[in-house]
């Protein structure tokens, strides 16, 4: 029914489950606070009927939250705990067969009217997995066609099926997902699959009263100068009465001072859908920059639209906020290697491969902290690959300064290609098409103003069709997309319309050894061009986050059966269902080991020159005949508690890889050994000298074999040059150890060491089997050999707690090597939450240093326990000071 009311009194009131502020005429997009929820399975009447006001619904699952999955629903509900389905292989237990019918969403909103002005209402979705049938009081509203894709977002006017005063009823049917017919959030084959597939509500479903016209969010394109260019489009939702108004835009600065005002006239046909366009300029704009180059000022932009003859606004966007930054790429056509370019500078993408949660629950606290956790390592990016997420990932990453390179994922559905002989996915239909437009249409919208965006993946594995191509380039240009379009993420192929992708994913995605990535193997994982998701299959969870995942047999079998399947590594269908490339290394390189604690040092020092190297390796080729233009390692984090393919676990918690990573890219001067032929790299990421005289640099070599003896002592004089890596000296002598030896390199200016950074040497290199390569590693033929570090000579090392500031002190003859630090709780756990401004320190004889815990949790009971490869455990209480 179509609602008219006096005029000039318009309060409308939606009362939802849980109290909301009423509403004035012009309001942003509210979500539907919170649902019930029921399986198909269990209800009689049909969905027409349970979108009427009366129905009992007091046995079904409640969410007091406004978007959940089925299997998330279900945890949080108490069905299932997440600490039992994830321990050990629990998940199997869980019967899938429940989600192959539908489930009903339902949620009854009050709606309470007093009066008039003429308002209309839109429901808009932002994603329902993977389609779904809406009704509002016993009205069809979208059938599952037409809501079909997990990233499609529709806005539906439901102006004339709202009830005036009283229940609103508004029921979702969600049909089962399929990775491989549906458009969905798979996860390939990076963890086993949620038993329900993540069906359900996953965004949030929205409405919004307006007047007559009714206007997107605003998108904005910006000059290094002060231009920006606010792109809105506007609706005229009357279906009978042409739109005669004005559209107004603010800019405020980041200081909150209105800086530009922008208007154009507006005439929209009965049902007419205009772009709208306001340009303006900013005087002395302030820049936005990725974290390590500046700051990030957030300017924020607000638009209303009026009509004629009415008073007050028609519409008021939500106020966004955006950055004045440029963002562009260039494509090395001698390799097909993408470059990228912030602010016109030449920008190194040090990035992670990200996943949402497996039942696709998104938990911003928890976000924050990983985002803190990126920014500690040093990487600068962030790679989305078909895990969207929400708003406030894009808001976060704008104000840390964390680039995001997001797109679709690869494989399943999303790449059913004629041409894709790979891939499970069925092939598109004439059907897909549409739900394509949609999606791409719904996340460049989303993503378009936010200043952290470096670009947008059309492909992964495979480039899309032409027809696919053609429609997600128009879509990205419809909605004013700033940043580069990409085909691919590999060198598979590429479509006519945009051409190569300029990336490379040619592995590993298994264990090779640090002297791979700085070999001349470029077209596989070497550093070299653009390696969209690689690294060492590395990211072995410390012990007291294995205890909560792992059965102590499962913990057994990581040591006492290196090469069996493990349910917390990839799927069963993977490539990655053991670690068995992995153990055999570390068994043969560091030795059997004893106990399982015995396996976990190792791991973590295997862990930590599998990404050291892997990272510096792309540092130091940033300048070469063939650029390294980036690297994504894979993977960032796990959506589950996974055994491997993370900088950090589940719980959060870093370890070996996320402390190699960290050394090598967490300060911006760098230096670095190739570790193929022992030469010596200078790196400099900055954008700008500190000072203009700055460039003088010293760098000092050292070289200690296992008993202390200094075999090589070298300085050299040299000047650093911004942005820039060059090769500046060789190590030969390490080519003639006799045995393990210690190298530091050690950079300095006049005043201070910039860079400090130590290796372990073997005198046999492993050896590559080049040819037998693979898609996912590179087999070697003959180890590295660290076994004799078993014998190494007890170091004693001084440790020294002020405030968060450790100090260390090798008072032996020997180094003290990988001197691990962590904060324990009172039962030895690790407390979550504490991160190291280094660890796995090597320390020279004699030498000192000091190690800067970064916690900011309450510190009672607390002890930091100092290890090390030949160093007793030390545990010293952290005093009321800290
Ligand atoms: C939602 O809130 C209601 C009312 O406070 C409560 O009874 C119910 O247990 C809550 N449901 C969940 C899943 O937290
Ligand atoms: C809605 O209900 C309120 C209060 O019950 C009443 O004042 C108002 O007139 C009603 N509006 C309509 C359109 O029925
Ligand atoms: C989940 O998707 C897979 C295909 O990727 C399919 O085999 C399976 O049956 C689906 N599960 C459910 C519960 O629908
Ligand atoms: C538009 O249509 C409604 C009914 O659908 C009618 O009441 C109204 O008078 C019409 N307005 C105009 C301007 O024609
Ligand atoms: C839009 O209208 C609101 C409410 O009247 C007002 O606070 C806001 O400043 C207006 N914005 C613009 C851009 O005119
Ligand atoms: C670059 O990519 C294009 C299109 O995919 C291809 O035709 C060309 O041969 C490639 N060039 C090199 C050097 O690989
Ligand atoms: C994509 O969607 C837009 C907006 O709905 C529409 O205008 C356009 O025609 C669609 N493109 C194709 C190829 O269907
Ligand atoms: C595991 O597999 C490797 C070869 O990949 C083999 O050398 C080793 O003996 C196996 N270990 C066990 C315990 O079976
Ligand atoms: C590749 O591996 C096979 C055995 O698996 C071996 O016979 C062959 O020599 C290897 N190729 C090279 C080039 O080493
Ligand atoms: C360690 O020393 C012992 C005793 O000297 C010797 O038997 C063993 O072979 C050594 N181990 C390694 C790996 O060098």
């Amino acid at each position: 029914m179509r609602l008219y009311h006096r005029p000039n009194a318009a309060r409308w009131l939606l009362i939802f489950a849980i109290n909301i502020p009423a509403l004035t005429l012009a309001e942003p997009f509210i979500p539907i606070p919170s649902w019930t929820i029921a399986s198909s399975a269990i209800i009689s009447k049909n969905a027409a009927h349970l979108s009427r006001p009366g129905v009992d619904t007091s046995s079904w699952y409640t969410l007091n939250a406004t978007k959940s999955t089925l299997m998330a629903t279900l945890i949080a509900n108490g069905i299932y705990t997440e600490d039992d389905l994830f321990f050990s292989t629990n998940l199997l237990k869980v019967d899938s067969n429940q989600f192959r019918v539908p489930w009903y969403y339902r949620s009854e909103i009050g709606l309470q009217l007093s009066c008039d002005a003429t308002a209309f209402y839109t429901l808009r979705t932002n994603g329902i997995s993977s389609c779904a049938d809406i009704y509002l009081n016993g009205h069809r509203v979208a059938d599952k066609d037409t809501q079909a894709g997990a990233y499609v977002g529709r806005e539906y006017d439901v102006t004339d099926h709202l009830r005036a005063n009283g229940s609103n009823v508004l029921l979702v049917k969600v049909y089962p997902t399929d990775y491989n017919r549906d458009f969905a959030l798979g996860f390939v084959d990076w963890n086993p699959y949620p038993p329900d597939n993540g069906t359900g509500i996953w965004r949030d479903v929205e409405v919004k009263r307006s007047g007559q016209v009714s206007l997107s969010a605003p998108r904005v394109k910006t000059g290094l100068s002060g231009e920006v260019t606010v792109f809105v489009n506007a609706r005229n939702l009357a279906k009978n009465a042409t739109a005669s108004g004005a559209l107004r835009c603010v800019v405020h600065d980041p200081q909150g001072e209105k800086v530009e005002t922008m208007k154009s006239g507006l005439e929209l046909t009965a049902g007419g859908y205009k772009k709208l366009k306001v340009q303006g300029k900013i005087e002395n704009p302030q820049i936005w920059w990725p974290r390590q180059w500046g700051e990030q000022p957030l300017y924020s932009v607000q638009c209303n639209a009026t009509v004629k003859g009415t008073s007050g606004p028609s519409d008021s966007t939500p106020a966004m906020n955006f950055g004045i930054r440029t963002v562009t790429s260039t494509l090395n056509t001698a390799y097909n290697d993408t470059t990228f370019y912030v602010n016109g500078k030449r920008f190194q993408v040090l990035g992670a491969g990200y996943t949402s949660d497996m039942f696709l629950r998104f938990d911003e606290p928890k976000l924050r902290v990983q985002f803190q956790l990126v920014l500690d390592m040093g990487l600068n990016t962030i790679r989305l690959e078909g895990k969207q997420e929400h708003p406030r990932l894009y808001e976060l990453a704008d104000e840390l300064g964390i680039m995001l390179l997001a797109g679709w994922e690869c494989c399943d559905k999303w790449e059913g290609w004629a041409f894709n002989d790979e891939g499970s996915g069925e092939k598109w239909a004439d059907a897909d098409y549409p739900i394509a437009n949609l999606s791409m249409r719904h996340e460049a919208e989303m993503m378009q103003p936010h200043p952290s965006i470096l670009g947008f993946l059309i492909g992964s594995d495979f480039w899309p069709d032409d027809r696919a191509t053609q429609i997600y380039v128009d879509a990205l240009k419809a909605l004013d997309w700033p940043a580069p379009i990409l085909s691919s993420a590999s060198q598979r192929g590429a479509p006519a319309l945009i051409g190569n992708g300029g990336m490379k994913m040619a592995g590993p995605y298994d264990w090779v050894p640090p002297n791979y990535w700085f070999d001349d193997q470029q077209r596989l994982g070497a550093a070299g061009g653009f390696g969209s998701e690689l690294g060492a299959g590395v990211g072995t969870p410390q012990l007291s986050s294995l205890s909560r995942f792992l059965s102590s047999s499962d913990s057994d079998d990581l040591w006492m059966n290196p090469n069996k399947s493990l349910f917390h590594m990839s799927t069963n269908i993977s490539s990655f269902y053991t670690r068995e490339i992995y153990n055999t290394a570390l068994f043969a390189r560091y030795g059997a080991p004893n106990s399982l604690e015995d396996y976990i040092t190792k791991a973590h020092i295997s862990d930590y020159e599998a990404t050291k190297s892997q990272f510096e390796a792309y540092l130091s080729r940033w300048n070469h005949e063939r650029p390294a233009t980036g690297l994504v390692y894979w993977m960032l984090n796990n959506a589950w508690p996974s055994l491997h393919w993370n900088l950090f676990d589940y719980y959060n918690v870093p370890g070996g890889s996320f402390y190699g990573a960290k050394a090598a890219i967490h300060k911006l001067q760098h230096i670095v050994l190739d570790m193929r032929d022992y030469s010596v790299y200078l790196v400099d990421r900055r954008v700008e000298p500190s000072a203009p005289e700055d460039g003088d640099r010293r760098i000092d070599i050292e070289v200690i074999e296992t008993q202390g003896r200094l075999v090589v002592e070298r300085s050299v004089d040299t000047r650093t040059e911004i942005n820039s890596a060059r090769k500046i000296t060789d190590v030969p002598a390490l080519a003639n150890l006799m045995g393990i030896g210690f190298l530091r390199l050690r950079l300095s200016d006049a005043n201070t060491v910039l860079s400090r950074n130590t290796y372990h040497i073997s005198p046999a290199a492993d050896v590559l089997d080049w040819e037998n390569s693979t898609w996912y590693h590179t087999p070697v033929t003959s180890y590295a050999d660290f076994r004799a570090l078993a014998n190494l000579t007890r170091a004693d090392v001084e440790v020294s707690v002020e405030g968060k500031s450790v100090g260390l002190k090798n008072k032996s003859k020997v180094p003290a090597v990988f001197v691990t630090l962590s904060l324990v709780d009172e039962k030895g756990g690790d407390v979550r939450g504490a991160v190291w401004s280094e660890n796995y320190v090597t320390l020279w004889p004699g030498e000192q240093m000091h190690v800067e815990l970064q916690y900011t949790g309450p510190v009672e009971g607390l002890k930091i326990k100092v290890g090390g490869w030949n160093v007793d455990e030390n545990l010293v209480r952290v005093g009321g000071g800290i």
